[in-house]
């Protein structure tokens, strides 16, 4: 049964494909306005970790189901930084972020019962005063009654650019091109599965993020939701 208490949170998702900056402005968003942050992908990427430490079979759908249930989860908030992901209570963060993690990722979120098997606890998150929550499926399938909903978009070159600064920062050794064919080939499967496919909900506002300084995306992002005070949408 929906539990009328956490429906009656607000909750802003942040969709779009790799390297839109979904991460980077849904923190930043989340902590102008005071709200909690939902990382999804962080949750798959975290299953797709455990399961390469258990040596699962990306192919064996019930392993990586009863994976996906055990696996703990946990974000310690760092003042300013992105979050660090604790899997299992191992500080995973860096490996978290590698392609090789983001690949393992989206292919166990191919699967229908990992995605369930996720569902509640990303809904968990929804906790006053409020919730901005990123990934692929936030408004279509996690929250479709959101109040408000983002889709972010960019060109592949500059998604494949800014990963590679983020993971260049972080001491991952990557090359530009390997990054922008991993993006593709993540691309087009995560937007041509069959459950939850990337793609933006109905009533979701686009923004291309090419070009588009932080934030100015911030302000795009703010823009949507009623100024503070103003009675509920
Ligand atoms: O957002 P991020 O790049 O961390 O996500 C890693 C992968 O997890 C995505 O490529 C996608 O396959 C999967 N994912 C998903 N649904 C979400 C968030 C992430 O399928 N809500």
């Amino acid at each position: 049964m929906t539990d009328p208490v956490a429906t009656a949170v607000p909750v802003l998702t942040i969709d779009g494909p790799s390297g839109s900056g979904k991460g980077t402005i849904s923190r930043l968003v989340a902590s102008r306005l005071g709200w909690h942050y939902l990382d999804s992908g962080a949750l798959y990427r975290a299953v797709g970790i455990a399961a390469g430490w258990a040596d699962l079979d990306l192919s064996d759908a019930s392993a990586l189901v009863r994976c996906a249930f055990d696996t703990e989860v946990s974000f310690v908030d760092e003042a300013g930084e992105e979050p660090h992901v604790l899997v299992n209570g191992v500080d995973a963060t860096t490996d978290l972020r590698t392609e090789t993690a983001g690949a393992a990722a989206s292919a166990i979120a191919a699967i229908p019962e990992v995605r369930s098997a996720l569902r509640d606890r990303q809904r968990a998150f929804r906790q006053p005063p409020g919730l901005v929550a990123d990934g692929r499926d936030m408004g279509t399938i996690i929250f479709p009654d959101a109040a408000h909903k983002v889709f972010l978009t960019a060109s592949a070159e500059e998604r494949a650019e800014r990963r590679y600064k983020q993971l260049k920062e972080k001491g991952v050794s990557v090359t530009l091109d390997g990054l922008l064919r991993e993006i593709l080939a993540r691309d087009a499967r995560d937007a041509s599965r069959a459950v939850a496919p990337l793609r933006p909900a109905p009533d979701a506002v686009c923004i291309d993020t090419t070009g588009l300084p932080i934030d100015t995306v911030v302000e795009r992002v703010l823009a949507l939701l009623p100024a503070p005070g103003a009675p509920p949408v």
